[in-house]
């Protein structure tokens, strides 16, 4: 008898995709393909095992493609109502979920958790309903399904009720909420994330901290984890792939561009993010402009190449904090700026090859987010790195847990303190400099994404 389930072995299930689509001007569909842990640790396990990636239609092009048919094997992109989609990614998941775990709220007047709340929960919920239906669909019996993120809370309690015969896991890449912030959100709404949540056999985090944070959350609000087992997957940067991709031609020329434009002998510090709220972007140049105004000596011999690149336009939050971030920026260059020198190279137009270029020749590289799950730029850099780079890096990012000790750590909100940090970044030896990066290389590749996904899937499978 033919089984009644789908043939999947393996199924992921994430917001968004490994792949995407625009509409070229022709009318033809054109695919743009992303990286990260996730797509290198897919490819890890062969194409045999029959995986499925399960993602949502994100814009125009990914729904011109569902309703063209056009789609990559081994991807199943769901069109989830537009709107719905909207409610649940840019108001529940991205300003609300996002918020609390990355405490982000001006307390004072927010959040407020009224009807208009409620009713993005609802679409939120349709939302997570739609990937557990479609998982169900698509899995073979007692198959494996790893749900990332805060976006997907519920689906491993609901596709728990539709496949008892699954083993399901879920996965954070942010960081968890402490009990008593998790707590702004409505009693039932946080009750239901972390019920929702517990469907999973076994929960993974980049960090402990973060899996302790959940642990106390479900301890206070639900009496525990039940028969949830937690689990600690540090992902690292690809060693492999970052060292050869940034000795390749186009980043060799980014790199002439960059000299030039920071200037011959000049040291730079760089950081590299999306124009994200937790990556505290601002006070990282207010910090620079400290070490301008306590240490003069720096001026001309010191350039602030920051590359921040377009996040979450949708929300207002984020355009007010990218015009900030520019604001900023160009008050500084009129403040300090000279005829040869700009002290603040500001770039917002995403380009990797150009991020991997300033890698290489990053003096320092500043990672200061207020909160954040891991910070994976704190491990590319010393991986990438040419002649050496000091990390400057917060105590509230994940990659402190592995990084800190090599690093120069600092709490994300001190701007005096960071401006301390960034001196003595930049007067480190050149000695001390190579050796802490060979540590930090070393320690920021212990799970390359391949291993911390096949990790993952022997817990499960174990
Ligand atoms: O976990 C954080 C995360 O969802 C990552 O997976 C991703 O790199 C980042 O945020 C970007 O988010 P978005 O998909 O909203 O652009």
């Amino acid at each position: 008898m033919a089984s009644p389930y789908g043939n999947h072995q393996i199924l992921v299930a994430s917001n968004r995709g490994p792949v995407s689509y625009d509409v070229r001007e022709d009318g033809e569909l054109q695919a743009k393909r992303g990286g990260g842990g996730l797509v290198s640790g897919l490819s890890a396990i062969g194409p045999d095992r029959g995986a499925l990636w399960v993602c949502s239609a994100l814009g125009d092009g990914d729904r011109e493609a569902v309703a063209r048919g056009v789609g990559e094997d081994g991807v199943r992109m769901l069109d989830i109502d537009a709107e719905v989609h909207a409610d649940a990614y840019n108001g529940i998941a991205n300003s609300v979920l996002w918020f609390v775990h990355h405490m982000l709220y001006q307390t004072p007047l927010e959040p407020v958790f009224d009807k208009e709340f409620r009713r993005q929960w609802a679409s939120y919920e349709e939302y997570n309903r739609a990937f557990a239906r479609a998982l169900a669909d698509e899995a073979a019996e007692g198959a494996v399904a790893v749900v990332q993120d805060y976006h997907l809370t519920l689906v491993p309690g609901m596709l728990r009720q539709l496949r008892p015969d699954l083993r399901i896991g879920h996965f954070s890449h942010t960081p968890w909420a402490p009990v008593d912030y998790f707590r702004l959100l409505p009693d039932d709404i946080a009750e239901q994330v972390l019920r929702g949540m517990l469907g999973a056999d076994r929960l993974g985090f980049l960090t402990q901290r973060w899996a302790s944070a959940f642990t106390a959350c479900a301890q206070e609000l639900v009496g525990g984890l039940g028969d949830t087992r937690v689990g600690v997957h540090g992902l690292g940067a690809d060693a492999d792939f970052l060292r050869r991709r940034s000795h390749e031609p186009d980043v060799a020329a980014r790199m002439v561009t960059l000299r030039e434009q920071i200037g011959e002998g000049r040291k730079a510090i760089v950081r590299v993010d999306r124009t994200e709220l937790s990556k505290n972007i601002v006070r990282g140049m207010l910090a620079y402009r400290q070490l301008l105004e306590d240490q003069p000596s720096w001026r001309e011999q010191v350039v602030h190449v920051a590359f921040a690149y377009p996040s979450r336009q949708d929300l207002a939050v984020y355009r007010d904090y990218t015009a900030e971030v520019q604001r900023v920026a160009d008050e500084i260059n009129s403040a300090y700026g000279t005829p040869g020198w700009t002290p603040v190279l500001l770039h917002v137009d995403d380009d990797f090859a150009r991020s991997l270029a300033a890698y290489r020749l990053a003096d320092v590289a500043l990672v200061n987010p207020i909160r954040d799950g891991m910070n994976l730029v704190a491990k590319e850099v010393p991986v990438v790195s040419d002649e050496g780079c000091v990390l400057v890096l917060s105590r509230e990012a994940g990659a402190y847990e592995e990084l800190g000790e090599d690093a120069i750590v600092v709490n994300p909100y001190d701007v005096v303190g960071t401006a301390g940090a960034l001196h003595e970044a930049l007067v480190m030896g050149a000695g001390e400099r190579a050796e802490r990066t060979k540590r930090l290389a070393a320690a920021a590749t212990a799970l390359p994404p391949a291993q911390w996904f096949l990790e993952q899937l022997r817990e499960l499978e174990g």
